[in-house]
């Protein structure tokens, strides 16, 4: 392989990057300023996610990796990211009470302002318009000004990013993420709904355990852990030149990293062996994760592997498998077998949004909960029954009580969508329909861990 650079991925097809910024010197200037500003994340915390996401490889630990679709300028506050952070809390706690395992907190946060899309153009009453690619590229509004790409979006995400992982560091560290307060992290809809009920029932049954382990002398200033967390963060390594512009040689081990974010992952549209996104993510030392649809033949998945973690690196890889509810019994068996057969230390992971996205008749775009919760299920299944730990979910939700996939047990109904429709791109699992995912995987790790001990017997 030629040597890498950060910019070697330029002389690579590259797909879904804007070619027509208006102003190419303005590009090049904004690449120059985010080049010279403070990283973003320390090549230390990313190291010290690889060395959890290992441990979810080797099938000791569950990765819950969640956020938004996409990020917007418009939609920032301190109260949206402290419900998501929240929801993830309230999630890792079912997993890890209920399911046994330690959880490895990953936001889809932070940085998740680039989006993939289907088609370059968008067409409405008869006038066509470029796509909307994310707030770090275009705007939304359906007019010409708005969705041509400007440069200096990219310091806006830069800010924002900013301020979010210090909100997230302060929430993870500064005494919000005690897990005294795991009642506190209730929000309006754990008052009134069944996984609401279920959830109030771990909380009490922390509460007591943690006043047992105070009596015992265990208490935050004897085992810290239980008054912080550590919370990563991700997103699509989508506009390279961004990416490029915060990659840093790390002054402790001399390699290179991409200080954007702990984890960079690949999409299923940008993962060719020869493109330009996979020459990017060689190079930097971050984990990096891959999705892999129904496209995606399992020999190349090891040419990926090969080309991505050369030297087979617990937690530099994590697999997330997106195929949808009806595929992922045809296309993650075979994929699996290849993988486990040739040796290669990987996080299977689901991603069971992308592939059960669906166009309801008022037009909406949406994601059936029961077809989400489906597709978990059997990823987690199939992964076991090839003899490997079904080792995390990537999901797309909020802490906003939103009404954009439906069912779920308020059962929302294509009528509801218009009520609190706000996602910038993808349909999101709002707060209520992500903890009842949480308790559906924390059963079936049950079941496969009751499974396991009863064949040991
Ligand atoms: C996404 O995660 O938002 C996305 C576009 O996914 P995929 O690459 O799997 O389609
Ligand atoms: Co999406």
């Amino acid at each position: 392989m030629t040597q890498w650079k950060p910019d070697s991925w330029r002389s690579k097809p590259a797909k879904h990057i804007p070619d027509d910024y208006p102003d190419a010197s303005a590009l090049q200037d904004v690449e120059g300023v985010l080049r010279k500003s403070a990283p973003l994340v320390f090549a230390g915390e990313a190291r010290n996610l690889k060395a959890d996401l290992a441990a979810a490889a080797n099938g000791k630990a569950f990765v819950l990796q969640g956020g938004d679709c996409a990020e917007s300028f418009k939609e920032f506050s301190a109260d949206g990211v402290r419900d998501t952070f929240r929801v993830l809390m309230q999630m890792a706690v079912v997993l890890t009470f209920a399911g046994g395992k330690p959880v490895v907190k990953l936001g889809r946060i932070a940085g998740q302002f680039a989006k993939p899309r289907s088609s370059n153009t968008e067409t409405r009453d008869g006038v066509t318009l470029p796509s909307y690619r994310g707030d770090i590229i275009n705007g939304m509004d359906f007019d010409a000004a708005a969705r041509a790409p400007r440069p200096k979006r990219m310091l806006r995400a830069y800010s924002q990013s900013a301020a979010t992982l210090n909100l997230l560091r302060a929430f993870a560290t500064g005494g919000y993420a005690h897990l005294g307060n795991v009642h506190q992290w209730n929000m309006g809809f754990v008052k009134r709904s069944p996984a609401g009920a279920r959830y109030r029932t771990i909380a009490d049954k922390i509460s007591e355990t943690l006043e047992f382990m105070d009596a015992c002398g265990i208490t935050p200033a004897t085992a810290p852990q239980l008054a912080a967390t550590p919370f990563y963060t991700s997103h699509e390594a989508l506009l390279l030149g961004y990416e490029e512009a915060m990659t840093r040689i790390d002054s402790t081990s001399g390699e290179w990293y991409d200080t954007s974010a702990h984890l960079l992952w690949i999409g299923d549209r940008t993962r060719q062996p020869d493109g330009a996104h996979i020459e990017f993510c060689r190079g930097v030392r971050n984990p990096i994760g891959i999705k892999c649809g129904p496209s995606l033949d399992p020999d190349e998945a090891l040419r990926l592997l090969d080309m991505l973690s050369p030297d087979n690196e617990p937690g530099r890889i994590v697999l997330i498998n997106r195929y949808g509810a009806e595929d992922v019994g045809r296309f993650l068996p075979k994929l699996v077998r290849k993988i486990e057969a040739e040796g290669r230390s990987v996080v299977w992971s689901c991603d069971p949004m992308h592939g059960n996205t669906q166009k309801t008749s008022n037009g909406y775009k949406t994601r059936p909960v029961d077809l989400i919760l489906r597709e978990v299920g059997s990823f987690m299944d199939v992964v076991h029954a090839e003899g490997a730990w079904p080792g995390g979910v990537h999901f797309e939700m909020t802490g906003q009580d939103v009404t954009e996939c439906i069912g779920g047990a308020q059962a929302i109904t294509e009528e509801d969508l218009k009520s609190r429709y706000h996602t910038h791109c993808d349909p999101r699992l709002n707060g209520e329909q992500s903890l009842e995912l949480a308790f559906l995987i924390a059963e079936q790790l049950k079941r496969h861990r009751d499974a396991a001990a009863e064949a040991a017997e």
